[in-house]
């Protein structure tokens, strides 16, 4: 029995196979029904007491050692086998795609807008969005306590009473007028603020595009010019425009734009108040005390002005019906114009 159980023991100790099957083949022979260890305890039961009494205790060993034998080894060989499933990487695979930005629709539209003036010479500028009273209201004639400028309701900071959140981009004309000489051909697209309530319809940010031209003999029909070659490389070849009279401070004459969209169905009934006319802008002859404020000579220059509301453009092409989600940046809203213009 001792040499038996030595050599058994001998044989366990040693046994160091890493294959599945050589493992499954050393359980059957070891512990399986008609194993080894069946076999020995069989023989033990055949013992006299006093000699069960003494190989009781090896047996048992014995048993443990190869039971723990088959389980290390199963589990060497699982973590081994999951280490080889990671290096074989298939490499058909489908990668996983990075996702594209785009570009929001008040950035597209605000391309497109300097690129159609670009191209007939306008350069683009911009200009501070804190901005001081001068620049946003007294140089364009909006003089201290004048009615004109509850026109738009202002932000003011604490900190400097002279200073405001720009409520317009025409703060970026003085600009332009007192750094630079005529002949001055500006575009200054903009994030301009209001205090105003939030709505469908209107929001306290938005952006606007203001054009500037100024030179000698600028003429009311060189803004009308210019402003239907605009509406027509935006809007499409045969849009017509027209102009009404407006008031701004800071222009004379002063006129509104709108450009003929239609009345075609339901919704340009009412995006056009059903009157088919759009209105986009507003304009005029820069007004001749103006030119003064900023250093330039009215007797000898003479330029136009106009400003839109990007958001707005925006929500009439892309047919926004809600101001207010052109700034939750929701992705799902903003991907549907990644292929857009
Ligand atoms: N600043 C005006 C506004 O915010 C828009 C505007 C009107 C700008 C007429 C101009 C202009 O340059 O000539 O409502």
């Amino acid at each position: 029995m001792e040499s038996k159980i030595k050599k058994l023991l001998e044989d366990v100790e040693s046994f160091n196979e890493l294959t599945a099957e050589k493992v499954e083949d050393f359980r059957i022979k070891y512990l399986g029904r008609k194993g080894l260890l069946t076999t020995l305890f069989n023989d033990f039961k055949a013992l006299p007491s006093d000699e069960k009494r003494k190989w009781g205790k090896p047996i048992n060993e014995l048993k443990a050692k190869a039971t723990n034998k088959v389980a290390s080894l199963k589990e060497k060989l699982n973590s081994s086998s999951d280490s080889e499933k990671s290096d074989q990487k298939d490499w058909t695979r489908e990668g996983l795609g990075v996702k594209l930005g785009s570009r929001h629709p008040v950035n597209l539209v605000k391309n497109e807008i300097v690129n159609i003036f670009e191209r007939i010479g306008f350069n683009v500028s911009e200009g501070p969005e804190v901005e001081d009273d001068w620049h946003n209201f007294t140089a364009l004639n909006f003089p201290e306590e004048h009615p004109a400028r509850d026109m738009q309701d202002t932000f003011f900071v604490e900190r400097n009473p002279d200073w405001a959140l720009r409520t317009h981009t025409s703060s970026v004309q003085v600009r332009m007028m007192e750094s630079e000489k005529p002949p001055i051909r500006t575009i200054s697209p903009g994030r301009v603020f209001r205090n105003e309530a939030i709505s469908a319809r209107s929001h306290c940010i938005f952006h606007q595009i203001e054009g500037l031209y100024i030179d000698e003999n600028v003429s009311f029909a060189d803004l009308k010019q210019t402003l239907l070659y605009f509406a027509q490389e935006f809007f499409g070849k045969d849009t017509k425009i027209r102009l009404r009279p407006s008031y701004f401070p800071f222009t004379e004459p002063s006129a509104e734009v709108d450009v003929y969209w239609g009345l075609k169905n339901e919704v340009d009934y009412r995006m056009t108040k059903g009157t088919g006319w759009l209105e986009v802008m507003g304009c005029g002859m820069v007004d001749p005390s103006v030119l003064d404020n900023c250093g330039i000579d009215s007797k000898k220059y003479s330029g136009y002005a106009f400003g839109m509301g990007v958001e707005r453009i925006a929500m009439q092409r892309f047919q926004i019906s809600d101001i207010r989600l052109l700034f939750e940046n929701d992705q799902k809203f903003l991907e549907q114009f990644s292929s857009a213009l």
